[in-house]
Order: structure tokens, then sequence, then C-alpha cells
């Protein structure tokens, strides 16, 4: 029986699917190029040589695959998120008035996240995070990145809120302009009232021309709750990663680029470099918590003051 409200047994079944949908190229997990070639760890690379998404009947296999569960929470997503919604969500929480918590803090906060999952199968939330940061750690790459790798899910924390899985996880998209047919199980925004709302049927919609993604509202999930949390302490492209990891039409599907300024562009290119880190990096392997937790400490206090509002 799917629970209509949760219809996951856990939050990464949505990760997972994702896996299945964009399975790694290869084990050293690194974004494939148009010629075959593979982007070596630390290069930044350029967007346009991306390989093309993948084929229209694989893409068919993927959805007609999926499990009822991961279908079930697409549906409820692709039809409860609206641009009133999205208003909605940002009125309720950007005021970041709910609490006052420091970084390792709420890691332990979303770490009491507990849901149907199997203990036995799935690491605690807190491994996955230490999980990605580790890998961008061991690649060498900076600080800053690191530590958007171990913060990038805290977001998650808005379903020990309350909130529903399908407002806090799945792939992003604009609102207030047509969705594109890229985004998964498209067909189900037939019944989303937006579908309705002549304002929203073109391809710009409510928008201007390259405005800039600052300027577009986002379907309302983890992400885009935790960057209004840490903009104010991070450098740019890690701001990026951050808002931008699940919007998987634009870094995977290379759509929506009619509302990018050059700046979203330059900035996508480290979106698809972190989004290697964040889908590959999932693995059995525990991670030692305590014996991690001074190093991330001091990173955290590198860039964070004590406490953050939330
Ligand atoms: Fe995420
Ligand atoms: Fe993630």
């Amino acid at each position: 029986m799917i629970d209509k409200s949760h219809p996951l047994s856990s939050l990464d079944d949505w990760e997972d699917d994702l896996l299945r949908r964009y399975p790694d190229p290869k084990s050293g997990a690194t974004p494939q190029v148009a010629d075959g070639s593979f982007v070596a760890p630390g290069t930044t690379f350029d967007s346009s040589t991306l390989a093309p998404a993948r084929p229209a009947d694989e893409f068919r296999d993927y959805a007609k695959e999926a499990r009822a569960s991961v279908k079930e929470f697409y549906r409820l997503n692709h039809h409860h998120q609206t641009y009133e919604f999205v208003e909605s969500k940002r009125n309720q929480y950007l005021g970041l008035n709910r609490c006052r918590m420091g970084i390792w803090q709420t890691m332990e906060y979303l770490n009491t996240l507990v849901d149907d999952s199997d203990p036995d199968i799935d690491l605690p939330q807190i491994e996955h995070l230490l999980q990605t940061g580790e890998a961008i750690r061991k690649d060498g790459r900076p600080r800053w990145f690191i530590l958007a790798g171990v913060i990038h899910d805290l977001g998650k924390i808005l379903c020990l809120w309350g909130e529903p899985q399908w407002a806090v996880v799945g792939d992003t998209f604009p609102v207030g302009c047509r969705f594109s047919d890229k985004i998964v199980f498209p067909e189900f925004f037939a019944d989303n009232p937006d579908s309705k709302n002549p304002a929203y049927q073109s391809e710009l919609g409510i928008y201007q021309p390259n405005c800039g993604l600052d300027n577009v509202r986002m379907s309302w999930g983890h992400d885009e709750y935790l960057y209004h949390v840490v903009k104010d302490y991070l450098p740019q492209p890690a701001l990026y990663m951050i808002r931008f990891h699940s919007f998987y039409p634009a870094h995977r599907e290379m759509q929506y680029d009619h509302l990018m300024n050059e700046v979203d562009r330059e900035m996508f290119q480290w979106v698809r470099d972190f989004n290697k880190y964040d889908l590959y990096t999932k693995r059995d392997e525990r991670m030692d918590v305590s014996a991690l937790r001074p190093f991330y400490e001091e990173l955290i206090a590198e860039y964070f003051p004590d406490s953050l509002c939330w």
C-alpha cells in the first residue's frame, strides 16, 4: 500500500531513482563529454561539450520501470507545485524565524529524521552528508566546495517540520511559465492548476528573456530553503550548487536556457561539477562520524557563525 502523503519509504528513494535515470558513466563518476571521454576530477568543464540528453526511448524505459511509489511521489509533486504554492511556502519559511541552530547541530537534527527505510540497509542522513564531503575532499577541491557538499541537503529538515516529501525533495523546475516536457513524468503536469492559467502557458510565462534565475520562482524544496539560510556566508559557486542541485531539467536536460543570464551559465558549470558528487558518492561505506567531526567543525567555523537563523 502506498501512503498518499508519504509515498516514498525513504527520502533517499528519490535519489536512488535519479541514479537509475542518470547512471554513473563509470566508476570514476565523472561526467561524460560528447566525444565519449571523461572529464578529469578537478576540471571545470564547458557545458556545451556535455553529452546530449539520453535518447527518448531510454527515457521511456526509465519511466516504464519506475517504482509505483516513485511515480506516485512525482504525481503529487507535479500536481501541487504551483506558483501560488511556492509563494505560500516562501512566505511561511523565508522569514527564517523558526529557530537558531549551528551547522553541525542541524546535521545532527536532520539525522533524527525517521522514515520507513530499513536501518540495516540505509545509512543515517549524517553519513550521507559526510560521504559527499569526503568525496570532494579526496579530489583535492577547495574548502568551500567540501563545505557545500557536506551541507547541501540540510534543507531536508523541512520534513521534520511536517512538510510532505513532494514539497522537500524531487527535481526542481521554474513555476510561472510552461513546464518543460523534459521534466521527469511531464504528463503529471496536466493535473497542475497552473497548466490552465493562460499567463503561464508560453515558454517565458511571466518572465523576461534571460532575466536570470535569481528572478525566477523555482518549485519549492530543500534546495531553495537552504540557499536562503546560507546565502550571506558562502562564495557564489557554492550557493549555486546548493540552490540548483536538484534542477535536473537545466543541469542535465539543458532546458530553460532562455531564462538564464551569463552569470547563471557560468555558474552552472559548477552545478554540473557538483552533481557528480551528489549522485555518485552514496555508497554503503560507513563514515566514522566522531573521527570526522573535528575537521568539519573547523571548516564550518571558517565560513559560518556559531548559529544561523532557520
Ligand atoms: Fe538534495
Ligand atoms: Fe544530495
